[in-house]
């Protein structure tokens, strides 16, 4: 969802940075001509970065392209499979020899969609975690051996969710992923640390997107529902987290290595003892959930 106030105003992820804060650095945003990678890349932009992205299909990169162009952001675009490590590796190989080399990664590229884990077909589960694990450590590994080489330092920004430590019911590819790539992001912030790369994570609560309403939240109400259980009763916007991305990115966190920020509006913590406003007396419906027995050998006990 492209959320500017103004076809030409600042983008609202950027609209509480200085100018220029980016400036002299070269990001690459995976996955980042839609979605969320997008408004990244709009903002990295807009504070003077210079920014590659990288993502499979080419029509995804027109439209930020034709706004570069227009807005006279720089910009450029490199069609990528995560997937395939001769290709990231070539990737990584080829743009720090035309840029002098990458400051920022940011590993958005993601694969996601409701699905039982017992309907989960092989192919499928191997489809999520090729480019959510592996695209992510193919990534880190040749862009972060490129950041070591330099001698500069850098960063590394992935995209996780809460469920990878929670779990979900419909996503255990995702979730799983996920996981893996949240002990990556710790893992890679001790051992590169010396070399001056911080590696850091972030964790939005739902946000809008074509492919996430289609994918994760295809049916009516499904969203109204999800949305109730938010406390700020609201999904977090594309710019909101696009914005907390630019954060961590930035010198203001010179100091954050290894941590994951969550952006969900309080949902992961949402699964209290009492539901929201009981405590002040309202209540909802009757309580959810199994009666526990009333002992392990009442006769009348529900079977565990
Ligand atoms: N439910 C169950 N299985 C699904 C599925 C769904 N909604 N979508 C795809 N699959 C399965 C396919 O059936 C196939 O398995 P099979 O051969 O056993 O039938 C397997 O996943 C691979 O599908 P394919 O379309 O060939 O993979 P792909 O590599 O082209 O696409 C996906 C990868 C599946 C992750 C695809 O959704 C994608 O490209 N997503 C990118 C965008 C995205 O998901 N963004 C996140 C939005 S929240």
């Amino acid at each position: 969802m492209n959320e500017s106030p103004s076809p030409e105003g600042p983008p609202r992820a950027a609209q509480h940075f200085a100018p220029g804060l980016f400036e002299g650095r070269t990001a690459v945003v995976t996955g980042g001509g839609t979605g969320l990678g997008l408004e990244i890349s709009r903002g990295l932009a807009h504070l003077g970065a210079h920014v590659v992205i990288a993502s499979r299909s080419e029509e995804h990169h027109a439209p930020l392209l034709e706004e570069a162009t227009r807005r006279g952001w720089q910009v450029e675009a490199r069609t990528l499979d995560v997937r395939e490590p001769v290709s990231v590796e070539r990737a990584a190989a080829e743009i720090a020899e035309s840029t002098g080399g990458v400051d920022l990664l940011v590993n958005n590229a993601a694969g996601n969609f409701l699905c039982p884990a017992e309907r989960l077909s092989a192919r499928a589960w191997r489809a999520v975690l090729g480019i959510v694990l592996d695209g992510t450590f193919y990534c880190s590994s040749y862009f972060g051996r490129g950041m070591i080489a330099r001698g500069a330092g850098g960063q590394i920004l992935n995209i996780v969710a809460t469920y990878a430590w929670t779990g979900m019911p419909g996503v255990v590819h995702s979730a799983s992923a996920k996981a893996g790539v949240l002990a990556m992001t710790r893992t890679l912030a001790v051992e590169w640390a010396r070399h001056g790369i911080r590696t850091n994570a972030i964790a939005p609560g739902p946000f809008h997107s074509d492919g996430a309403a289609e994918r994760l939240w295809p049916r009516d109400g499904m969203r109204e529902r999800m949305e109730e259980q938010i406390p700020l009763g609201r999904f977090v916007t594309t710019d909101e987290v696009a914005g907390q991305c630019l954060h961590l990115l930035s010198p203001a966190s010179a100091y954050i290595n290894g941590e994951c920020l969550v952006v969900d509006g309080g949902l992961s913590l949402g699964r209290n003892m009492w539901a929201p406003g009981e405590t002040r007396g309202e209540t909802r419906g009757e309580t959810r959930g199994a009666t526990p027995p009333e002992s392990p050998e009442s006769p009348e006990s529900p079977e565990a």
